[in-house]
């Protein structure tokens, strides 16, 4: 099953994205967390993105294309994926259609989280980080046990440097311009699930597994006929 989660800055793709690996035992790829890794590593690359990061903008197309698509269709990816981030814009859509048909791949549906533009700038402006584990909290309603300091591991935690009001602000804007025009091309293909991304993350949780259910239900009818493995859909996320 390849999912694709799409939604502005601060929905909750990421957030939504682990509870669905989870829930489907289907891998997450995230083209942002990737990108930040080779930032933080120094690579080639991440000196090419960090400027566009840090500014709110989108790294170039073919940046992002190649490492995302050197993912999906690598082994951890094979059994299917949950994509967040990647797609954004029209080239890496049709980049990514035509790798996926060339595997025999198909995205199997596309999952549009949206929330209040004063929700998002809440939720961004509110989030913190962990410098070691990459766990996200938020300052009002995914507070740690300690302040300041990651549940998992104990590291210190800390503001993504694009999660400044202004930069915050850029980033709602750039996916309205580029990647919200993604959409007519979902719905045109018959993909496309419009999921409320406001209230509890459980309850968002119980909605998107609602949306692929009836693909869920397709996978385990397909791997019977095929051998395939299954990714059933499990009830137990609060
Ligand atoms: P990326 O890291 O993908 O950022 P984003 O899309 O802006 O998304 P975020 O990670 O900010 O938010 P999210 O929707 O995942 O929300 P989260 O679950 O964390 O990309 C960063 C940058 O990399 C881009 O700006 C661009 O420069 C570059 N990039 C990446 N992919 C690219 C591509 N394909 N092409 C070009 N450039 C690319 O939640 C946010 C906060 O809200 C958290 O604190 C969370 O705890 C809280 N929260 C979540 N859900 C709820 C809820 N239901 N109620 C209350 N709080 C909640």
């Amino acid at each position: 099953m390849d999912l694709l989660l799409i939604g502005p800055p601060g929905v909750g793709k990421g957030t939504q994205a682990a509870r669905l690996r989870q829930a489907l035992g289907v891998p997450h790829l995230s083209t942002g967390d990737l990108l930040r890794r080779h930032v933080a590593e120094g690579t080639r690359l991440g000196a090419a993105a960090a400027a566009h990061m840090q500014r709110g903008d989108l790294v170039p197309d073919e940046l992002v294309t190649e490492m995302a698509l050197g993912q999906i269709l690598g082994p951890s990816c094979a059994a299917g994926v949950v994509l967040d981030g990647f797609p954004r814009t029209p080239a890496q859509a049709e980049a990514l259609d035509t790798a996926l048909a060339a595997h025999g791949r198909r995205l199997t549906a596309v999952l549009h989280l949206n929330a209040p533009a004063r929700t998002l700038l809440r939720r961004l402006t509110g989030r913190r980080t962990c410098g070691g584990c990459g766990d996200s909290y938020h300052l009002d309603t995914r507070k740690p046990r300690t302040p300041g300091r990651c549940d998992s591991c104990g590291q210190r935690l800390v503001q993504r440097t694009d999660d400044t009001a202004e930069t915050a602000r850029t980033r709602l804007a750039v996916h309205a311009r580029q990647t919200q025009p993604l959409l007519a091309r979902y719905h045109q293909a018959g993909v496309l699930h419009e999921v409320d991304g406001c209230g509890d993350v459980g309850a968002i949780t119980r909605r998107l597994l609602a949306a692929v259910a009836p693909y869920a239900a397709g996978d385990q009818d397909a791997s019977r006929s095929t051998g395939w493995p299954t990714s059933p859909v499990r009830s137990s996320l609060s």
